[in-house]
């Protein structure tokens, strides 16, 4: 496959051993910023209905879920680290309709379903919310999790398990998929990304995480023992059609990082 590869699958686990100790992204602006961006490419891209039953896959501190909550059903989150999963049940807490499980992340439970017993928060209205739903979806949302994953075929997994929990004429939306680049390519994206910062409205907090990320993050320090899964537009490609379902590949513009595609994808029934 036309990618780079992690050398070995504990790359893969280091980082979700990393995301149960960071502390830099939940206090992000930036990435607070993002949940906004996207939800408003959301409605241009995938829609977002008011009957939606969303399942936020690798949802981190709940920022989009906390913007979504009261625009939806229901919002499920589910994430590898406890750390998160607490914070985003604190960012939601106004929201019942809003709730989150820890979850493997393995191959067997891609999107937290197979999980056992299948409960959100421990609330009632989880249980509810769940029963309401059958534990099928609308509309999968995956922002910034795959770079994380072991290969492309975990990609491919993913979109299966998101088909097996679809509801009729369900999306998907992966986003925020970085792109191999050489050090050129890179200082672009940053240079475009800080462009439409401006144009968006969140150069504030562009800027400013850039430099607390530059000064001071383990995340920065740990990404370069560890990288990332880069993919390339074709591996992309190869994704976006599959039996029970059609997908578009959307160049950028989609997230606070302006040249990162996302995956549209559409399940049949
Ligand atoms: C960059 S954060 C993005 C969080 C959130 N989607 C957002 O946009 O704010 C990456 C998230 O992916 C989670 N994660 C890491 N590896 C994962 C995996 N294999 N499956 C699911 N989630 C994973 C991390 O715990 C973390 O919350």
């Amino acid at each position: 496959m036309n990618m780079q590869k992690f050398e070995t699958e504990e790359a893969s686990a280091a980082w979700k051993a990393y995301w149960q100790r960071d502390h830099f992204w939940p206090d992000a602006d930036l990435w607070r910023a993002n949940a906004e961006f996207f939800s408003r490419s959301l409605k241009r891209l995938a829609g977002i209905e008011a009957s939606d039953r969303v399942l936020d896959i690798g949802c981190g501190a709940g920022h989009l879920a906390k913007v979504l909550a009261p625009q939806t059903v229901q919002v499920h989150g589910v994430d590898t680290s406890e750390r998160f999963i607490e914070r985003a049940r604190a960012a939601c807490a106004e929201y019942p309709n809003a709730q989150f499980r820890l979850f493997s992340g393995d191959d067997e439970d891609l999107i937290g379903l197979r999980t056992s017993p299948c409960r959100f928060n421990e609330k009632p209205a989880g249980d509810e919310a769940q029963a309401a739903g059958g534990g099928k979806y609308s509309l999968f949302l995956c922002v910034s999790v795959i770079q994380y994953y072991r290969d492309i075929e975990q990609v491919r997994s993913l979109i299966e398990a998101c088909r097996a929990a679809a509801l009729p004429g369900a999306r998907l939306v992966i986003a925020d998929i970085p792109l191999r680049r050489n050090a050129a390519g890179r200082a672009w994206d940053t240079a475009v990304s800080l462009a439409q910062s401006f144009k968006e409205g969140y150069a504030r907090e562009f800027i400013g995480t850039a430099w607390r990320l530059a000064m001071d993050s383990d995340y920065s320090r740990f990404a370069q023992n560890a990288p990332v899964l880069e993919f390339t537009e074709s591996s992309l490609q190869s994704l976006l059609n599959g039996p029970g379902y059609v997908g578009a590949l959307v160049r950028g513009g989609v997230t606070v990082n302006a040249n990162r595609p996302a995956m549209v994808i559409r399940f049949k029934s």
